[in-house]
């Protein structure tokens, strides 16, 4: 709940302003005080008097207003908000705060405020994608602003990818993962999950029976903490969950672009079950069948995500944990792993078929760290999770309390 905290809504301008009269709606609901601040280009996809009229408060508008400045500068007005949200945070919007700007009211309150900020990003996925947003993300990320999405999907320039502004409920779940005193508020967390895709043509593709199901729990549970979370997740089954920022790829090479975006990170979760191989050369048409006899399938080794981050000079996160899924041997073969691969802890687990732990709803793990080998019961792939992120917010307490 939010019962009696105060959120300084910024509504910057971008089709997806009209989320942001939803997603007042929606924070009130869950308790909050939502004042409204309004930018120029923000007036033009939404009208103040709707704003203040969802809010129940005056909308903020003007650096200059001075009658605001003497009921409340605008130092004033920042730093009274427990939180504030910019959404949507356009790409003009996130390029003054990672510059610093401080040239209308929005930009000016962000730079004056020693409060959180969170940032519901959204605007076209080229413009996502261009390199000078990506850089001001890190920046921002870098400067412990924090971020929920954007989502991919449609958009109202008919475009797929993602920039879709996040929906109502995921910032309000947002919102309270960062007011939450969590022990790792603050913290940007990697994670990986699901299957990689490697296609073989364009209707075929090797694929891995992983659901997704340990690597969303523990996103869950690490959000729950109030982490702020990366989600980077092939074609799972089950459904991400909320409160993180999801970046979904088909195969281990977008994987690995998508999860060195998405660095620095102070803790990465490998939980993906990437594919070793892919089709070296697939068939960008349908293969068809002929008389000549079977096709002949060339492969190439991927990069291993895991090993990569691990091995990195200067972006490797603290904390590196990869996990191993074994069918023999167990212990043995995964704390060979773990030199091998360079990471820090790795949660082994026995896939064999007989253990229904592959795609099921249980997992019985193997924690191997530097101290050494914890044999945890067979439980919930959800408590598993809840117990694993409960031992990287020890593990980050005690190296940065
Ligand atoms: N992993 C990865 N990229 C790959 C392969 C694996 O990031 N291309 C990560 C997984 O997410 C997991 C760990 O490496 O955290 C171990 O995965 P696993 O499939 O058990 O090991 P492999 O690397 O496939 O090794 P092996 O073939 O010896 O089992």
């Amino acid at each position: 709940m939010l019962t009696g905290k105060r959120i300084l809504l910024i509504i910057g301008g971008g089709i997806a302003a009209y989320k942001a009269l939803e997603t007042i709606r929606r924070l009130q609901d869950a308790g909050a005080v939502v004042v409204p601040v309004l930018t120029r280009a923000g007036e033009e996809f939404v009208t103040p008097l709707s704003v203040s009229a969802l809010a129940g408060q005056k909308v903020y508008r003007d650096l200059f207003d001075l009658t605001d400045e003497a009921e409340m500068g605008h130092i004033e007005l920042s730093r009274a908000a427990d939180l504030l949200v910019v959404a949507p945070a356009t790409a003009d919007l996130m390029a003054k705060m990672a510059q610093g700007h401080a040239n209308d009211l929005a930009s000016t309150l962000l730079l004056a405020t020693d409060t959180q900020v969170l940032c519901a990003p959204a605007m076209n996925v080229r413009m996502w994608e261009h390199p000078a947003t990506q850089r001001n993300l890190a920046q921002l990320r870098a400067d412990g602003v924090r971020f929920i999405g954007p989502n991919e999907g449609g958009m109202a320039c008919g475009e797929f990818g993602p920039g879709r502004m996040a929906e109502p409920l995921e910032i309000v779940a947002a919102v309270q993962g960062a007011l939450s005193a969590g022990p790792l508020a603050g913290r940007h967390i990697l994670v990986t999950s699901g299957p990689t895709h490697e296609p073989i043509d364009p209707v075929r593709y090797i694929a891995n029976r992983s659901s997704g199901a340990q690597g969303t729990a523990i996103a869950r549970a690490l959000a729950a903490l109030g982490a702020d979370v990366s989600f980077v997740t092939g074609p799972a089954d089950v459904a991400p969950p909320e409160g993180v920022r999801i970046i979904r790829v088909e195969t281990a090479q977008q994987m690995l672009e998508a999860v060195e975006a998405a660095l620095p990170a102070e803790v990465g979760v490998f939980a993906a079950a990437v594919a070793d191989w892919r089709v070296a050369s697939a068939s960008d048409q349908k293969i068809k069948k002929t008389v000549d006899g079977l096709p002949h399938l060339e492969f190439a080794e991927n990069p291993d995500i895991l090993a990569t981050v691990a091995q990195m000079e200067g972006r490797r996160p603290p904390l590196v944990i990869g996990f191993a899924a074994e069918t023999q041997d167990v212990v043995a073969l995964a704390t060979s792993k773990r030199d091998r691969k360079g990471c820090d802890w790795i949660v082994a687990n026995d896939v064999s078929p007989a253990t229904g732990i592959m795609g099921g709803s249980e997992n019985a793990v193997h924690l191997i760290t530097d101290a050494g080998v914890e044999d945890w019961p067979r439980m919930g792939k959800n408590e598993v999770a809840v117990q694993l992120a409960d031992r990287i917010a020890a593990a980050l307490h005690a190296e940065r309390p």
